[in-house]
Parts: structure tokens; sequence; C-alpha cells
């Protein structure tokens, strides 16, 4: 349905912590609004009066929407403003479910970074036919979870295609570099599941491994996981000792429901298994894997019991609005490496590459790119309303913006192995 908006963006959040990152760079690729009409979007027009103000005189005109999440009657004139609504304000179970519901309502295209499965699967059951009457493309998870490996399984499966003449039976996930902080958004989202552990249904959702497909096609090759696995492992392909990589629960279940969405073109048993992070080779690998698993689980372990919960969120976890310094921001980055093989045991690696922290500075651009696809591409995106990942609404669009916009990199080896 065409309609005149009078923005094409609204930017949610845009006083947060991956919210003013989002900003800086959505003013930068809109020419400050001359390019696209956006918007700055809060809750508390002083703080979003600033965030333009740090954006410099070129912005001076970006206008400022402000709404509360709590406040449909605020939300819903605020969505009815525009074609797309990026939002970066979370956690998402806590401050996004009467935002998500607005934008099916009224038909507007809505993106954001969610990486709480349970949340998405609630927004699924409630609105997924809603949606797709209303013609709303909903599409969760446009950072760090889980574009990289979303968007890398595609590109493999693409190049795969080409190569062999058919797609991997298998792909594997190992994360090589990721360097960076993390924000308080992410921290309140890890908060938010601890404090709510005794849920059964958020429990489902993290363990069983295809959670995020829809109904009646929740079966596949993957075994459930454990809610918060130690486990060191070594890679044959690699020469490597690995740990288990935490944004990994949530981002195989994104490429599983990707897969189901574009109708099992892999095939219904293309095996994503865990995804984990490649430490060292040798007694040494091993025993820095083992020790890195530990670590990260204590923190989970101590955030989870309320003794020790107190004291993380005082002392230890970034604060809402809190996040990396600016020097962690630029010299961050992250890598990852893609293998896939086929039923007859040929192998295809690609490498995956980008630029600044990834939880904040990588993932504003990546969500700024998936809201510009969104209202720039409208017409070229082939799915209708409904609940979408960034593979299966946006796929090749998408890839190619990240390559031109955001510093990422998608490379093949080119030389294949193991033939
Ligand atoms: N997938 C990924 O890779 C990835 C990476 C980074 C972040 N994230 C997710 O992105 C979300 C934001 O993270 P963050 O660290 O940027 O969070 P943050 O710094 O704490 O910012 C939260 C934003 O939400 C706003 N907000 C809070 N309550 C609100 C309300 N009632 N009404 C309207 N706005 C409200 C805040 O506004 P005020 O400034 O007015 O308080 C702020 O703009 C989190 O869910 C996080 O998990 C995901």
């Amino acid at each position: 349905m065409e309609r005149d908006h009078e923005f094409d963006i609204i930017l949610w959040g845009a006083t947060g912590s991956t919210g003013r990152r989002a900003a800086h760079h959505l003013a930068l690729r809109t020419d400050n609004g001359k390019r696209l009409r956006w918007a700055l979007g809060g809750r508390n027009q002083a703080k979003l009066e600033a965030v333009r103000q740090q954006l410099g005189p070129e912005a001076a005109d970006t206008p400022i929407v402000t709404a509360d999440s709590h406040d449909v009657a605020s939300l819903e004139a605020m969505v009815a403003r525009t074609q797309v609504v990026c939002s970066v304000v979370g956690p998402y179970a806590s401050f996004g479910t009467e935002l998500l519901g607005a934008c099916v309502r009224s038909g507007t295209d809505y993106c954001d970074l969610a990486a709480e499965a349970h949340w998405i699967r609630r927004m699924i059951d409630a609105h997924q036919a809603e949606a797709e009457q209303t013609g709303a493309r909903i599409v969760h998870a446009c950072g760090m979870d889980s574009v990289p490996s979303d968007l890398g399984v595609l590109f493999l499966q693409t190049a795969a295609v080409e190569r062999f003449g058919e797609p991997c039976k298998e792909i594997k996930m190992r994360i090589d570099e990721f360097s960076g902080g993390f924000s308080g958004g992410t921290a309140g989202c890890l908060i938010y599941g601890m404090e709510h552990n005794e849920d059964k249904f958020i429990g489902e959702c993290m363990t069983q491994p295809y959670s995020l497909n829809p109904e009646g096609m929740r079966q596949g090759p993957e075994k459930p996981n454990k809610m918060m696995s130690t486990k060191v492992e070594y890679d044959e392909d690699l020469g490597v000792w690995t740990k288990p990589f935490f944004m990994g629960p949530m981002n195989t279940k994104i490429v599983r429901r990707s897969h189901a969405l574009m109708g099992y073109p892999y095939g219904e048993d293309f095996l994503y298994g865990p995804e984990s992070q490649m430490v060292g080779s040798g007694p040494l690998g091993w025993l820095k894997a083992k020790a890195g698993a530990l670590k990260f689980a204590g923190l989970v372990v101590a955030t989870a019991i309320p003794p020790t919960r107190p004291l993380m969120t005082k002392y230890v976890l970034p604060k809402p609005g809190e996040g990396p310094d600016a020097e962690t921001r630029e010299n961050g980055e992250w890598g990852v490496v893609l293998v896939g093989k086929t039923a007859d045991g040929r192998i295809i690696k690609a490498r995956l590459h980008g630029d600044g922290d990834p939880g904040t500075e990588s993932t504003s651009r990546m969500i700024v790119e998936s809201a510009l696809c969104l209202a720039e591409e409208a017409d070229k995106i082939q799915v209708g309303g409904g609940s979408w990942t960034p593979a299966s609404a946006m796929g090749e669009l998408l890839l190619s913006r990240l390559i031109a916009h955001a510093g990422l990199t998608f490379e093949l080896e080119q030389h294949p192995v193991g033939v």
C-alpha cells in the first residue's frame, strides 16, 4: 500500500548507547536528511536535542519525535508518521511489545536488534496473521545477532551452488576475532532472562533449536541445546580448540528460521550446528578455551543468582545508556569463518569481517543499513507483511549494502579443500 509518510525512517531509541551510533551513521548515510527523511525518536526531548547537537551543525534540522514505550497512543501516533521504524530500544521484552503491535496494526515496516528468542516467539505468535494482512514487514535480529550468521550462510550457500552445483548439507560458523565491549541494553537482556529464569517458555525458546521456526516446521537434525554449555571442542577442519560462542544460541535459531521461511532451499536435513569461538591449538589452546568458557559461565551464574545479581548489576555490568568508549568502539573488530560441506564431503569456506566494536559500532551500521534497505528498496523486497529475518526479507539487497557502506567484507576462500 502506497502512503505518503512524513518520514522514511524514525530511529527509535536514538539516545541509547547503540542509538547514538546509529544516529551518527544515519545522518552520514542520508546526507543529514537531504537524501531521505528521517527523525530522531525517543522519550526525552532534551536528551534527543543533545544527540542532535552531537551530530553537528549540518544535522541541526533533523526532526525529533517523542513517545513512550508503554504509552500505546503515543506510539500509534508516532508510527503513523513513518514508513519504517528502526528500533534500538531494549530489552525488547521490557520495552518493545507495544511498539511492535502498533507497527503491525498500521502496516509500518520495522527492524530491530532483538536477540531475545522468547520475545520474538511471542511476537510472532501474537502478530503474524495481522502483519500478513496489514503488510507490515517485521525484521528482527538486524545487528551482530544475527546478520553475520544469517547472511554468511546465504553467501556461502550461493557460492556452493555456483561452485558445486548444489548447496552444502551442513555449515558451521567459527568466530576468530571478537574485540570490543558491550552495552547497557545487552546487559539488560541478560538480567531480564535471569530474573525470569523460572519461566518455562523462556527456557524452551532458548534450548529448542527450532523454536523460532513456523509451527509445523520445528524439527530438523539439530538436537536441543544446553542452557549454558562449557564444552570445549577440537575443530578438525580448522585445527583449533573452540569454546561456545555466547551469541550462538540466538544466531543459530535465526539461521534456521530463515531457512524454513525461504522454503528449505538447502534441504530439510540441512544442519547449522552450534557456533563457537576459535581459541588456539595444542594443550595451551585447550586450557585457554576451557578457562574462557568457565569465565563466561561464571558471569552468567553470578547474574542468575539473587545474592550476587545486585552486585553484578551495580559494579560489573554496564547500565542502561552506557557502552564502550570511542577508542574501544573504533579499534574493535570481528571476524568469522564459515565452513560448508556438501553431501559428498566437498568443502567450501568463507571469511567475514567487520570494522568496529561488534556490539555497538558494527551493529549500529548493520541496523542502519537494514532500515535504509526497507525504506529505499521497499519495491525490490520480495516478501510481504509478516515476521522475517534479515536473510529471508532482504537477503542479497542487504548484503551488498553492508559491503558498500557498513565496513563488512564477505570473502570466499579461493581454493576448495577436502575435495
Ligand atoms: N543484536 C545485537 O548485536 C545488539 C547489539 C547492541 C544492542 N542490542 C540490543 O539493542 C537494545 C538497546 O541496547 P542499548 O545498549 O543501546 O540500550 P541503552 O543504551 O540502554 O538504550 C536504551 C534506549 O531505550 C530508551 N528507553 C528506555 N525506556 C524507554 C521508554 N519507556 N520509552 C522510550 N524509550 C525508552 C532509552 O531512552 P533514554 O535515553 O531516554 O533512557 C534509550 O534510548 C537492547 O535490547 C540490546 O540487547 C543488540
